[in-house]
């Protein structure tokens, strides 16, 4: 494989240069093109010498070729969209009343939130005197409905140990998920709204569980978790984020620009509402990495973009994403 990318790549340098010229390919011609007064570029014949020169130069250009051949891939095959990578998503309904077989409007409407709320479309983004304001992101991901799966079952909820996702247990597989956010839409149970996969886990079980009645904004969508923040919550832990307090009594979320909280947040905090932990600051009890109320969120910072980004890089847990 590598032998072969080589080859590609020097077959593809050799006639990268030449378009103005392509008698000039040893030094001698080059002159006598230039005499001639034809334009010359002289940049294949330095690269010959420094490769002679130079016997570990190879091996890194054959490296840029390896990363251009990835990402290259990822732009043609339309990925990403000026800067923006674009996630297709399979949406698994597993139901045994009617209501739980939801609508495709409501699968819909789960969507649009999503695409809001990563790219700071939100109607509430601008809400007024969020002391966070400088730090809040455009994380520039769009999520595109790819399909939508429906099955029939007789189990009354699910629970949190994937029977879901796997068809032995009555639950549909996902669907291409090393390049797909499966979504998995079901009766939970337990006062569950939904659970995520991290990266790094399994791929037969990686994708976002939520219960149909936190699923979108209209059909079952029930307050004050019907504004479909329960998905933005969980696709953020999907793509690698922790919740704001770290999960731990004034624990850390490994993102610089959050806040310590000593716990979890509930409901809508009051304004102004502090930590007691190290130095009382602000709590960012606005970001979709808390546990308020659908209403009460309405932020990524910057520093958790970051961290979703980077699993989508060459060389990240979801680069086969790009
Ligand atoms: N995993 C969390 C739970 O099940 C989700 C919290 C989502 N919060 C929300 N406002 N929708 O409790
Ligand atoms: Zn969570
Ligand atoms: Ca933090």
């Amino acid at each position: 494989m590598k032998k072969l990318l080589m080859t590609l790549a020097v077959a593809s340098l050799l006639i990268s240069c030449n378009k103005e010229d392509s008698t000039s390919v040893n030094e001698s011609s080059n002159q006598t093109a230039s005499l001639a007064g034809h334009r010359g570029c002289y940049s294949h014949e330095h690269l010959e010498e420094q490769l002679k020169a130079d016997p570990t130069l190879a091996q890194r250009m054959n490296d840029i070729e390896v990363h251009t051949a990835k990402t290259a891939a990822a732009i043609e095959t339309g990925r990403i969209v000026n800067g923006v990578l674009e996630i297709p998503v399979v949406v698994n309904v597993l139901y045994r009343t009617t209501a739980e077989n939801i609508s495709q409007a409501q699968i819909q409407s789960q969507i649009d939130v999503l695409n809001k709320d990563f790219n700071a479309q939100n109607s509430d983004y601008n809400t007024a005197n969020n002391p966070y304001s400088s730090v809040r992101a455009n994380v520039g991901i769009r999520f595109v409905l790819d399909a939508v799966y429906r099955k029939s079952t007789t189990k009354t909820s699910w629970g949190t140990n994937d029977a879901m996702k796997k068809s032995t247990q009555g639950g549909l597989n996902p669907t291409s998920p090393t390049t797909k956010l499966n979504l998995w839409v079901c009766t939970i149970g337990g006062g569950i709204l939904g659970y995520a996969q991290f990266p790094g886990g399994s791929s037969a079980t990686d994708g976002v569980v939520i219960d149909s009645k936190y699923f979108g904004t209209t059909g079952t969508a029930t307050y004050p978790f019907n504004l479909g923040r329960t998905a933005t919550h969980e696709v953020g832990h999907w793509m690698n984020l922790r919740h704001i307090w770290g999960d731990a009594t004034c624990g850390s979320d490994l993102v610089s620009d959050t806040p310590v909280h000593n716990a979890a947040n509930y409901g809508v905090p009051a304004v102004g509402h502090r930590s007691t932990c190290t130095g009382t600051p602000l709590e960012m009890y606005m970001n979709y990495m808390d546990y308020t109320d659908d209403r009460g969120m309405y932020m990524f910072s910057n520093g958790q973009k970051s961290r979703m980004l980077a699993i989508f890089q060459v060389g990240g847990s979801r680069a086969s994403f790009r």
